[in-house]
Parts: structure tokens; sequence; C-alpha cells
């Protein structure tokens, strides 16, 4: 198979598959500064709501023996402060920019799309509704394709971007949500948000996380992503965006095997920001054999 290096999806058109993921490298600036954006195909930002977020307690990250545990909880300025003060620094940045939305209704994700539309900066949206580490809305919309298809519908009806939706590992059937996306009117769907993941120190009894449960990923989750990826890609006609357990170049292009037209790395990047660059030079190696 070979894997098309410059993936177009929807009305996107990206420099490489390799796109950075949402939550891991913020809303790209500090990437930026640090010279770190070889090899990114586009980056994907921190979630935006509509009002601003400071999002759980602390503990919110704890590392495992093989992965990392997040509850962030959609920590972010909200949508006025990313269009007046975000955005705008972001103006001429080397890739494409999605803007990952999320919303406690179906009516706040479709409020922050069209209040975004206001910037040309972002060439599209990542509709988040399958957060692991919110009360409302998060992966309890993603596990009802009713819901996923209202909320990609109403977001549709603002904007002629890019639209993916990122799916959620969790409960329900991914299959299913996934067609219901395609219904709405998604561009793509994102295949899939971290898996539901806890630690406790048995001593004590004490979880890490504040919340208790988080967000997990790890390089270990790669064929669960890539089943999932697979089923997906041949269930909707949409393409399909990889995100998990992408650590190597190997495992992006199998990814892309299963039916991924793109894959997203992220753990990755906060362990390492230039991991995008060599992961895409050992890519190009690699199908140039
Ligand atoms: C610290 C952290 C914050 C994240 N924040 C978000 C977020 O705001 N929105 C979202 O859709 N996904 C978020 N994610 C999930 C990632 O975008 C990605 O889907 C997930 O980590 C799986 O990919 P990986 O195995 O390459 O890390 C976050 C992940 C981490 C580790």
């Amino acid at each position: 198979m070979k894997p098309e290096l410059l993936p177009v999806i929807g009305p996107a058109r990206f420099r490489s598959p390799i796109l950075l993921a949402s939550g891991t490298c913020g809303y790209g600036l500090e990437i930026l500064e640090a010279g770190a954006l070889e090899g990114a195909g586009g980056l994907v930002t921190k979630a935006t709501t509509l009002e601003p977020r400071e999002g759980n307690r602390p503990p919110r990250i704890a590392e495992t023996e093989y992965g990392l545990l997040n509850s962030i909880g959609l920590a972010n300025p909200g949508v006025e402060a990313v269009i007046e003060k975000v955005l705008p620094r972001l103006e001429g940045f080397p890739c494409p920019v999605i803007v990952n939305v999320a919303g406690d209704t179906a009516g706040e994700f479709a409020e922050v799309v069209s209040r975004l539309e206001s910037s040309g900066v972002h060439c599209g949206y990542e509709l988040n509704v399958s957060c692991p580490n919110v009360e409302n809305g998060g992966m309890a919309f993603g596990v009802l394709p009713r819901l996923v298809e209202e909320i990609t519908r109403l977001a549709r009806s603002r904007t002629a971007r890019l639209l993916s939706v990122k799916l959620t590992p969790n409960g329900g059937d991914i299959l299913e949500a996934a067609a219901a996306a395609e219904a709405g009117g998604a561009d793509a769907v994102t295949v899939c948000n971290t898996f539901l993941g806890m630690k406790i120190d048995w001593r004590t009894g004490t979880a890490a996380l504040s919340r208790g449960t988080g967000g997990y990923s790890s390089p270990a989750l790669l064929p669960l992503v890539v089943a999932r990826v697979w089923q997906v890609s041949r269930r909707v006609g949409i393409p399909v965006i990889a995100s998990g357990g992408a650590w190597t170049a190997e495992a992006v292009l199998e990814l892309m095997s299963a039916g991924a037209r793109a894959v997203q790395v992220g753990t990755r990047v906060l362990r390492d920001p230039f991991a995008p660059a060599r992961i895409h030079a050992k890519l190009l190696e690699l199908v140039s054999e």
C-alpha cells in the first residue's frame, strides 16, 4: 500500500499525514516558537468552549508504568479570548490549524463554531463529543448516535470548513456514532479519544487523579485503535483520522493501512516535541524502500 503523503480531507489539504493531536500542543504557539513543526501536516488545538474553563482540580496528570492518565477537563480561555488573542497570533502558521470544539449542549458546539467563523486563520473544526473528563457532554454525548448526529448537523449548518467528529472508545457503539456523524454532514471522523482509565494507590486507596478517572493514552493502545479505525473505515464513506497509540512511523503506517487518511500524534509530542519531525522523516524513508 502506498500511503497518500499529502492528504486531502474535506476542503482541507495537509502537508503530511501526521497531525498534532488536541490537548498535547496547546494552541500551537509554544511548539511554533520551539521550531518543532517540521513534519507536522496540521495541528489540532486544545478544546475551545463558549465560556472560559479552569478545568479539573490538580492532580490532573498521572504517569503509570505503561502510559499517561489525564483529566485536564477542557481548560481553555473561552472562544472570545481565542478569537481575539490566540488566533491572530497564529496568522501565517506553517501548517493548517483545526480548532477542537467542546460544549455542554448541541447549541453550544454550534455557537462556538459560528463565532470562530469570524477568523480566517483555521481550516476547520474537530468536534469533541468524547471527552472522558467532564460531567456534562463529553463522552456522554459520543455514546448517543442521535446526539452525535444533532451536534454534527447543527455545527455543519454554521460552516463549510473541514468538520471532523472525534469519537469515544468508551461505551456505546463507535460504528453507530461514526455513521451518525456522517449522516449529520461531517467531512471526517477522528477515531478516537483517550480510553477511560484510573490509577489507585492500593496502600491508601487514593486515586492518583483528583477526579478519580481520566483518559488513558499509551503506545500499548495501538492495536485497539487499529481495530476501531479498520472497522469504522469500512462502515462509513468519509475519511477516518486516527488518534491513539501512534508513537512511531511504523504505527502511523499501520493505522493508514487500517484505513486512516491521516494520523494524530499526541502523548508522544508531550514527551518529545520534535517527535513529529522524526516520525515523518522515518515514514518517508519507509515508504521509499
Ligand atoms: C494531556 C492531554 C490533553 C488532551 N486534551 C484533549 C482535548 O482538549 N480535546 C480532545 O479532543 N482530545 C484531547 N486529548 C486526547 C488526544 O488528542 C488524543 O486523542 C489521545 O491522547 C490519543 O492519542 P495519543 O495516544 O497519540 O496520545 C488530550 C490528551 C492528553 C494526553
